[in-house]
């Protein structure tokens, strides 16, 4: 791609990477994604923001080329699908100075060789002038590492954010189509930012004292409709739970899926959705998504050397890593003589504020006795969710505003 245009000398450049289908060999990637890097012209100077995945620097090296020499290098993040190719640009502009917070600079000469005097240092608010646009930065820590921060152009309204509020997905739109963006950037959302939720809402705060007309993050599109993507952050890292139980299971003799077959028709009997997911094959972004709003985990395994089957682990470790807001959950399966699952399922999910309810654990084929203890889990879990949408009922009253 070329460099395009968002506004008067501002341009997105950057990598789109429609094939890549893994990050941080972890994340699945259906829809692709972008390393986003910025450019922004002055009438005196000339910032680049933020780099692209060092694999990918021809891309970046070529767009540089129909561009005037950057004077700075805004660093907003120094994880290296944005910072790596910070030293190719240092080699090819030796004028070129980087512009980050002092976290930022002490990250980047633990993970890079730069030179120290390469470095401006930049303190909380700072501003810095290009002539006839101003770079005002404003740190966002946690979003989702300590150094990253943002950067607000004001005579252009426009927030570059970095990996806040940011999607992966390759797109030729300059600009998001919010029906496009918002499962990608919910996922991305889910499996980056989910485990920091109260600095990601502090972030939207402070971000949002500034008029902001346009949102350009590192990766995915630009947002010229921001006030949708802030209220889906709000939504994700705010919102109460909803009636949804997120249901991973691993069978392995179908005795387990059976009770999970039976529990899924039970909860929708008493209306509550239910997000299945075979862990066999299940996209963990998927996975991570639902967990987002989800009121209640069940975690479906048989008994695998006395405790869970190791996909299952593997689920409620993820679940624990990526703290949702959660309030109940519980451990359903079969075993063969005897075991340890639920004790170690409930140590997994050690950092979870849940109220664990009583788990259906079967030996063997599960029978009649069984399916009804797994409809009083049912019970249980309607139960529970109807409290939560009466408390969600009630605060709605509470806040809202008194109108006449
Ligand atoms: Fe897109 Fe945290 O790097």
């Amino acid at each position: 791609m070329k460099a395009r245009e968002i506004c008067d000398n501002v341009y997105l450049i950057g990598h789109v990477d429609w094939d890549r289908r893994l990050f941080d060999a972890l994340i699945p990637l259906p829809h692709g994604t972008s390393y986003n890097a910025y450019f922004v012209r002055g009438s005196n100077k000339n910032a680049l923001i933020d780099t692209v995945d060092p694999a990918k620097w021809a891309t970046l090296a070529g767009q540089l080329d129909e561009l005037p020499a950057p004077d700075y290098l805004i660093i907003h993040h120094v994880e290296q699908d944005h910072s790596g190719s910070t030293p190719m640009l240092l080699e090819r502009f030796p004028e070129l100075t980087i512009v980050c917070n002092a976290k930022a600079k002490a990250m980047l000469l633990d993970h890079l060789a730069i030179d120290d005097e390469r470095f401006q240092v930049v303190a909380d608010g700072e501003t810095l002038s290009l002539g006839d646009k101003t770079l005002t930065f404003v740190f966002t820590p946690w979003v989702h590492w300590p150094e990253t921060m943002s950067t607000w152009l004001p005579e252009d309204k426009i927030l570059f954010s970095c990996d806040f509020f940011g999607s992966h997905l390759a797109t030729s739109d300059l600009f998001a189509d919010r029906h496009e963006v918002y499962d990608g950037a919910k996922r991305y959302y889910a499996e980056i930012m989910m485990p920091f939720g109260p600095q990601v809402l502090k972030n939207i705060d402070k971000v949002t004292q500034y008029p902001i007309k346009y949102i350009g993050p590192s990766h995915g599109p630009v947002y010229d409709d921001p006030q949708f993507i802030i209220d889906a952050y709000r939504d994700w890292a705010g919102g109460e739970p909803q009636n949804i139980v997120c249901l991973p299971f691993v069978s392995m003799h179908e005795s387990t899926r059976l009770m999970v077959d039976h529990l899924t028709v039970a909860l929708a009997d008493r209306g509550v959705t239910v997000e299945r997911f075979d862990l066999t094959t299940v996209d963990a972004g998927e996975l991570a998504s639902s967990l987002v709003h989800a009121g209640t985990i069940v975690l479906g395994t048989p008994t695998v050397l006395t405790g869970p089957h190791p996909l299952a682990a593997n689920a409620a470790f993820l679940a624990n890593a990526l703290r949702p807001r959660t309030r109940f959950a519980t451990v359903i399966g079969s075993y063969g003589w005897a075991g340890r699952t639920v004790e170690s399922i409930q140590q997994l999910m050690d950092r979870l504020k849940v109220e664990f309810l009583e788990p259906v654990m079967v030996k063997g084929l599960p029978r009649t006795a069984d399916f009804e203890a797994l409809d009083r889990l049912a019970d249980t879990i309607a139960e529970k969710h109807r409290d939560l949408a009466q408390r969600r009922f009630a605060d709605s009253l509470v806040c809202r505003p008194v109108v006449g």
